[in-house]
């Protein structure tokens, strides 16, 4: 590593106050876009730069929570407790082996959730009044999204500030990503104002005519939310889920742990300079 690395690294180190608790949703209703790889490697390469981090599975296909080692099977309390029995949410919280990283797990269980709800009082924000409880434990939160629209997802998006969209490198890329952007605007609209489209990672990329086109089509349209590490296919990422692990422990070396960790390092940057222009602007006035 040399000296600018250092510098580098220092300047992604958490620094131990003023920094402002970050919920991000991770979000796309297209399955297999690569929603939970990069919810978990996101989250083990923020909590590695000393982020406390607390990763919540939204998704009843638990494929979060298996992804961090967790079998259903153990799981005792689960984000459906949380949001169907307002079971206090540090019973559900679950210690990983990795320092700084946390994980509200999910059961199948949470399918039921949609249904269960459907008569409760101000249901779409069941998640924010969970979040709101924990969110000054943590730096960052981040919610691994369902694959669907439904009422899971929509809880996520109102309780939020930032939303991550994965976009997978292929020809049906773009389908739904205005339908997605719909659904977020129609949030802002009804249930929070805040909501905002904090970036967009281009996933499973492989070297194509076909696959530099849409990330040039996505360049054009969201500029520079488009973050600039983009993950390749990479089959090392597939095996750590199906081992249970992030992929900072299963293969720091491979490509995708190095495209993951350029990727937190550019989330952290984006909250550090926000944090400094809120802070020079309120210095100014
Ligand atoms: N960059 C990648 N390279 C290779 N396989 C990947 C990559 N990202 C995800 N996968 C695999 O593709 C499948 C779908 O990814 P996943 O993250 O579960 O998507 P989603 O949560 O959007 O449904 C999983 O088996 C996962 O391990
Ligand atoms: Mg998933």
């Amino acid at each position: 590593m040399n000296s600018s690395d250092n510098l580098n690294n220092s300047f992604l180190k958490k620094e131990s106050d003023g920094f402002l608790g970050k919920i991000v949703a991770i979000a796309n209703q297209k399955g297999g876009v690569g929603k939970t790889t990069t919810a978990i490697n996101i989250a083990a390469y923020l909590a590695h730069y000393g982020y406390k981090t607390l990763l919540i599975d939204m998704d009843p296909q638990s494929n979060a929570t298996s992804g961090l080692g967790f079998s259903q099977n153990s799981v005792n309390i689960s984000i459906y407790s949380l949001l169907v029995y307002n079971e206090d949410p540090n019973k559900a919280i679950l210690k990983t082996p990795y320092e700084n990283l946390k994980l509200i797990p999910s059961t199948k269980q949470l399918s039921g959730a949609e249904v269960e709800l459907v008569t409760v009082f101000k249901r779409e924000f069941r998640l924010k009044e969970v979040l709101q409880k924990l969110e000054d434990n943590y730096d960052y939160i981040i919610i691994d999204c369902p694959p669907s629209l439904g009422l899971l997802t929509v809880n996520a998006l109102a309780a939020v500030k930032n939303i991550i969209i994965p976009i997978q490198c292929g020809y049906f890329a773009l389908e739904g990503v205005a339908q997605l952007l719909n659904i977020i605007d129609l949030v802002r609209r009804s249930l929070n104002v805040k909501l905002e489209v904090e970036g967009v990672v281009m996933t499973m990329y492989s070297r194509s005519k076909l696959a530099d086109s849409v990330i040039s089509e996505i360049k054009n349209h969201f500029g520079n939310k488009l973050y600039n590490s983009i993950i390749p296919r990479n089959v090392r990422l597939d095996e750590s889920a199906s081992h249970g692990k992030p992929i900072i422990e299963f293969e720091p070396g491979a490509k995708g742990a190095k495209a993951y960790d350029e990727l937190a390092k550019e989330i952290i940057k984006r909250y550090k300079n926000k944090g400094l222009t809120i802070l020079e602007s309120s210095l100014i006035i």
